[in-house]
């Protein structure tokens, strides 16, 4: 069985009440019950403030999910006024997603950046997840796991075919040395299957249905 990442990007969402409500709410139950086969791992990607509030909540209710961030300085610890760094983030988390397009749109994100991202998120043994558009990127170094995810398909509830994100997928991975490409782009419970059952897609990113967490849980049932 391949193994599945299914990945919540809340992006700039949640208060602190409405974070520890969705973990209330989210119907999963702790590590030992087997409630899924551990082919799928689970990650959610909150704002960085709500790290250490679902940490504990995850390892007091001992669950299956793991933490991410949706971004990391490209420098070290040191005199960088507002920025949080690959050392700091691996006090809550295993994973950070790196180079979203809407942060390379408005916040003018370049490849060197991100490469800079890439090697700070390494240095801390933190697994980058990179997001690219299409499979024409100049990244020098192997990432564990790319999204694909189209500029179209965001926030728009129209994703790309099932079809053509396995041929990108395909392509992906035959340029990059990566061995896990997610799809990201108005996924759903409805349409995560489409996907997931493509034998190059190895899980989702999901923004706007990981909001709700009854529907994340379906996404992951479905997957
Ligand atoms: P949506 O699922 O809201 O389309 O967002 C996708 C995304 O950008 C995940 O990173």
């Amino acid at each position: 069985m391949k193994k599945l990442f299914i990945i919540a990007n809340w992006k700039s969402n949640k208060t602190e009440h409405e974070s520890i409500k969705w973990i209330q709410e989210f119907p999963i139950s702790s590590r030992s019950a087997g409630q899924f086969p551990n082919n799928k791992e689970i990650i959610i990607c909150p704002s960085f403030v709500y790290l250490p509030l679902l940490k504990s909540y995850i390892l007091d209710h001992n669950l299956p999910i793991k933490l991410g961030t949706q971004n990391i300085s490209k420098f070290d610890e040191g005199a960088y006024t507002g920025e949080i760094n690959g050392k700091q983030i691996k006090d809550f988390a295993d994973y950070v997603i790196i180079g979203h397009s809407e942060r390379r749109q408005n916040f003018s994100e370049s490849e060197e950046t991100i490469n800079k991202k890439i090697e700070q998120a390494k240095k801390y043994r933190l697994t980058p997840i990179l997001c690219v558009q299409n499979p024409d990127f100049r990244i020098s170094q192997k990432i564990e796991i790319i999204a694909y995810e189209p500029v179209f398909a965001i926030g728009t509830n129209y994703p790309d075919t099932p079809e053509n994100a396995s041929l990108v997928s395909a392509e992906i991975k035959k340029n990059s040395l990566s061995n896990h490409v997610v799809y990201g782009g108005s996924v759903t419970s409805k349409n995560v299957k489409e996907f997931t059952q493509k034998s190059n897609i190895d899980g989702v990113l999901v923004g706007n249905a990981s909001l709700d967490p009854l529907e994340f849980f379906e996404i992951i049932k479905n997957a």
